[in-house]
Order: C-alpha cells, then sequence, then structure tokens
C-alpha cells in the first residue's frame, strides 16, 4: 500500500463511464489523471495511418520501435502531434484490443505509465492498473454497467461527434467482441482483482457514481 501519496486505480470495460469518473474525481481531489487506454489507442492510430494491419504483430514492433506517446497538459501526443480526437474514432475503437494484446507493446506501455505514477497522486483508468501497473494502489475500483447500456452511450458518443454508418446493433457486437479480447487475452486481461470496489453504473448518474467513489475514499476504507 502507498503510504506517502494518494494513488488510485481505475478499471473496467468500454463504455462503463471509467473515463469519466476518474477525470471529474482527479478535479475534484486535485489529482493527477492518466487515461491509459489512450496509449494504446494512440499506437493504433500510427498503425492505421501506416497501413498496417492491427494483426500484424511483427510490423506493429518494429513500428513502436519509432514512436513517441506521451501526455502534456492532459492532452496525449502521438510523434508530437496531439491526436485527443483522432484516437476516439470508432476504426481505433474496433483496432485497439488486437494492437493491446501484444506482450511487448503491453511492456513498453506498463514502463512508461509506472514512471508516471511515481512523482504525484495520481488516478490511473485502463483494464490492467490495479491488477499490474498500480498493484500497490490506496483504492481499486472496479466501474462496470450492462453491455446494452455500454453501447448506447458509446453508440451516443459516437453520433455526437459526427460518426456515420453506425447502428446501435453494431456498436453492441463490437463493444461484446472487445470485452471477450481485452478479458480472454494472455497478458494483464481485464480482470477484476479481490480488493476492488466494483462500482455499476447502469442506473446511476455519473454524479451517483462518484459520489459513491468518493465516499468510499474520504472513509477511508
Ligand atoms: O473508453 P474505452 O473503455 O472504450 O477504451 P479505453 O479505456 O480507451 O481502452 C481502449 C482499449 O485499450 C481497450 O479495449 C483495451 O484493449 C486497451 N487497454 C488495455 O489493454 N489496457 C489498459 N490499461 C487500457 C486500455
Amino acid at each position: 500500500m502507498e503510504t506517502d501519496r494518494l494513488v488510485i486505480a481505475v478499471d473496467g470495460p468500454a463504455g462503463s463511464g471509467k473515463s469519466t469518473i476518474a477525470k471529474r474525481i482527479a478535479d475534484i481531489l486535485g489529482l493527477e489523471y492518466i487515461d491509459t487506454g489512450a496509449m494504446y489507442r494512440a499506437l493504433t492510430l500510427k498503425v492505421i495511418n501506416e497501413g498496417i494491419d492491427s494483426k500484424d504483430t511483427e510490423s506493429i514492433l518494429e513500428l513502436l520501435q519509432t514512436t513517441s506517446i506521451y501526455f502534456k497538459d492532459n492532452h496525449i501526443y502521438l510523434d508530437g502531434i496531439m491526436v485527443d480526437d483522432k484516437i476516439r474514432k470508432n476504426i481505433i475503437n474496433k483496432n485497439v484490443s488486437n494492437v493491446a494484446k501484444i506482450k511487448k507493446v503491453r511492456e513498453k506501455m506498463v514502463e512508461i505509465q509506472q514512471k508516471l505514477s511515481k512523482s504525484s497522486n495520481i488516478i490511473m483508468d485502463g483494464r490492467d492498473i490495479g491488477t499490474v501497473v498500480l498493484p500497490r494502489a490506496n483504492f481499486k475500483f472496479f466501474i462496470i454497467a450492462s453491455v446494452e447500456e455500454r453501447a448506447r452511450r458509446r453508440y451516443k458518443e459516437l453520433i455526437e461527434k459526427g460518426e456515420k454508418d453506425i447502428s446501435y446493433n453494431q456498436i453492441l457486437t463490437e463493444i461484446k467482441r472487445r470485452d471477450k479480447l481485452d478479458s480472454t487475452r494472455k497478458i494483464s486481461p481485464l480482470r477484476k482483482s479481490p480488493e476492488s470496489y466494483e462500482i455499476d453504473t447502469t442506473n446511476k448518474t455519473i454524479d451517483q457514481s462518484i459520489n459513491e467513489i468518493i465516499d468510499i475514499i474520504k472513509g477511508g476504507n
């Protein structure tokens, strides 16, 4: 357990609300926020831009050698260019789990994430934060919601961002596929660690979920 700093790990499947929740908690408690999914997404963007198949592990590893991914002022940069919006497109959603299951990709990302976590009070969200990246976190939360609700949220978000040619059913199928890939992969699968607090956001507003988490942190239990 960390003693001198506040370190919070947040994990959960796509569309569970973990990023929204983690960002708001960072603001409320004055913590640094790290969105680890953005790093896997940024590499996936480069893979797609280079015309590489997301299953072509060898080419992806070669690409990784000459790729720089970092955060500055809460924005994500790929080779020096801010890519906040580009990494949220549905084509990235569809390919990111293939890229994220590659062992050497994970090793590099986890190394960066652990370095980032050393200096300040922090909240980090992803799939393997409580289990692998920050096993000594003071608090671990596992955010869930029904798959239909998660697909509804993701569909709404993509439509609001102007994506065309998508349907709710297609997004539902894609989310189920990504859930399966993320939770059955060999290396650091999405898994709730026994000491995590499970927060089900299905029938809750964001504020309700946030309050539940803040109460747990303030209660110190
Ligand atoms: O927002 P959403 O939950 O859809 O995605 P995200 O948190 O940005 O993560 C995108 C993908 O990156 C996930 O589906 C995982 O395949 C991968 N990921 C991971 O493997 N490990 C992490 N710590 C974070 C994301």
